[in-house]
């Protein structure tokens, strides 16, 4: 490899590539060149030298300093941001949960699977396996709230429909489904329940809550 370059520059050069160190006013000259380029052998001046040194023993003090925090527990650089990234992660996932509409399908991505008659056939499978021991084989309601009529006690909006089934209801026994079905089965669901929405099955449930007129 050195070979190739020496050779290229001896090339190029008219003075010649390698030659011996050569002693001149502003120092010595290094025997080597790159492409015309020769330079001094000056040693880099003190204070460059000096903030070296000195950054290597701030270093010393500083990391055992930055790391300490986590060991000992109290606030250092490090401690702090670890700190401010967990609040702002606890903000956004409150954030996230005040506001479901502002994570995953809207209102109008949900409404729209109400015509895809897979995925309500999808949902109505996954019902009839998961929901209709409390909600009832045609969603009439039975320990859950009827879901085919216009009461709803948690929203009746597709997004907050979505929002029950994924953190349920778990004081009343309706059960957080987010971590047992997948995103997708969860649409499904939802767009099974907005399609029996004012199918007036056999023997309802009275209806709970408040009367919303949203018809998907
Ligand atoms: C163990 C019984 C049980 C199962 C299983 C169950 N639910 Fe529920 N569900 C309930 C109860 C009880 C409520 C009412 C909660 C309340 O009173 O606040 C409810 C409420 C709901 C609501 C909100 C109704 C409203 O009026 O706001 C929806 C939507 C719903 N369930 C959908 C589902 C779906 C979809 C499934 C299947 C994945 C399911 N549930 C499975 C018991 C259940």
């Amino acid at each position: 490899m050195s070979d190739t370059i020496q050779s290229t520059e001896s090339a190029a050069g008219p003075e010649g590539a390698e030659g011996a160190e050569m002693q001149t006013p502003y120092g010595v000259l290094r025997p080597h060149r790159y492409d015309g380029i020769m330079e001094y052998d000056n040693p880099p001046p003190g204070w460059l030298t000096g903030l070296f040194f000195a950054s290597i023993i701030f270093s010393l003090v500083y990391i055992p300093y930055y790391l300490a925090g986590y060991i000992y527990s109290f606030d250092t650089p490090a401690v702090n941001l670890t700190k401010e990234l967990e609040a702002e992660a606890a903000k956004a996932k409150a954030e996230a949960k005040a506001h479901p509409e502002r994570s995953g399908p809207t209102d109008a991505d949900l409404r729209a699977l109400v015509s895809d008659s897979g995925r309500v056939e999808q949902g109505k499978t996954l019902f009839a396996a998961k929901c209709a021991p409390c909600h009832g084989p045609q969603a009439q309601g039975l320990i859950g709230p009827n879901l085919t009529d216009n009461a709803w006690l948690h929203g009746g909006k597709p997004t907050e429909i979505r929002h029950t089934i994924v953190e349920g209801v778990p004081a009343k026994g309706m059960i957080p489904w987010g971590s047992q079905l997948k995103s997708d089965e969860i649409d499904a669901l939802v767009a099974f329940v907005l399609s029996v929405r004012g199918s007036n099955p056999p023997n309802p449930k009275a209806p709970e809550g408040e009367v919303v007129d949203d018809a998907p």
